[in-house]
């Protein structure tokens, strides 16, 4: 173990879904993309403050405390922090060393780095970031998880990615986690994303197979968020699941 500032990869910057192949197989193209994003600090994704969502949601899935969260693409998210002060073990997962780094900074947290196979491992107390790609995490890293709260992490990729995603998400989980989950709905032919659209359909698609799915609310977001106005979409919905493990 050691304390040191992981030198930034640097990525050639690719813009825009142009970076993600047509039929959405991933390819080194979409890892550039995310880099590209953070270093040119196109992260308007991210949130200054703690997700409403989850301060609202949260009681419903009634965790207790102790319990280990799982945040799979997490960028630097405050709503780590305040699943950390909720008394929860957090593990985190994400692509962009300036995320992890800046995380770690901005909220004036120390943090041990360790090298786990294709991971560099960010440690603090109760919470761990896995900095590498989500599809190379394995069942041993995520055998704790009782939880798995995903924003903007699914609606973060293009269709088959999100297949293989919610693939990899089942079955690296253990059978026994309860999900909160915050998508978008929007006409996908108005704006290509990512933020990308996720239908309800589409969540029982994905998900079906190991969770029941509740629809917890519905919100229009629109007029809140200006800069997908000025996109060109004309109503934009979020939309918050609770998934818990079916009963066999
Ligand atoms: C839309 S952002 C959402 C970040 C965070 N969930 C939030 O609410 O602010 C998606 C994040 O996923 C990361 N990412 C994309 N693909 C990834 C992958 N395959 N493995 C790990 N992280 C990934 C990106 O770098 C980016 O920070």
């Amino acid at each position: 173990m050691q304390y040191f500032q992981m030198p930034y990869r640097m990525g050639n910057g690719l813009q825009g879904e142009q970076a993600f192949l047509e039929n959405g197989q991933r390819s080194s193209m979409d890892t550039e993309f995310w880099h590209g994003k953070w270093q040119q600090n196109e992260i308007g994704f991210h949130q200054s403050e703690i997700n409403q969502h989850l301060m609202k949601h949260w009681a419903t899935l009634a965790i207790p405390e102790g319990a280990t969260v799982f945040v799979p693409l997490c960028g630097k998210s405050l709503d780590l922090l305040w699943l950390l002060d909720k008394g929860y073990r957090v593990i985190g997962v994400e692509l962009s060393p300036i995320a992890v780094e800046d995380f770690f900074n901005e909220n004036g947290i120390a943090f041990e780095v360790s090298e786990e196979g294709p991971f560099y491992v960010y440690r603090h107390d109760e919470l761990t970031i896995y900095m590498g790609d989500f599809f190379d995490l394995t069942r041993e890293q995520l055998d704790d998880v009782e939880v798995i709260y995903d924003r903007a992490a699914l609606v973060a990729l293009p269709a088959e990615m999100r297949e293989r995603y919610a693939e990899h998400l089942c079955k690296m989980a253990p059978d026994n986690e309860d999900v909160l989950l915050v998508t978008m709905e929007y006409e996908q032919a108005e704006m290509s994303g990512p933020p990308f659209s996720v239908s309800e359909t589409e969540v029982h698609d994905l998900f079906a197979n190991k969770y029941d799915i509740h629809s917890l609310e519905r919100f229009d977001v629109l007029e809140h968020m200006p800069r997908f106005k000025e996109r060109g979409i004309s109503s934009l919905n979020e939309c918050i699941y609770h998934m818990n493990i079916k009963s066999s």
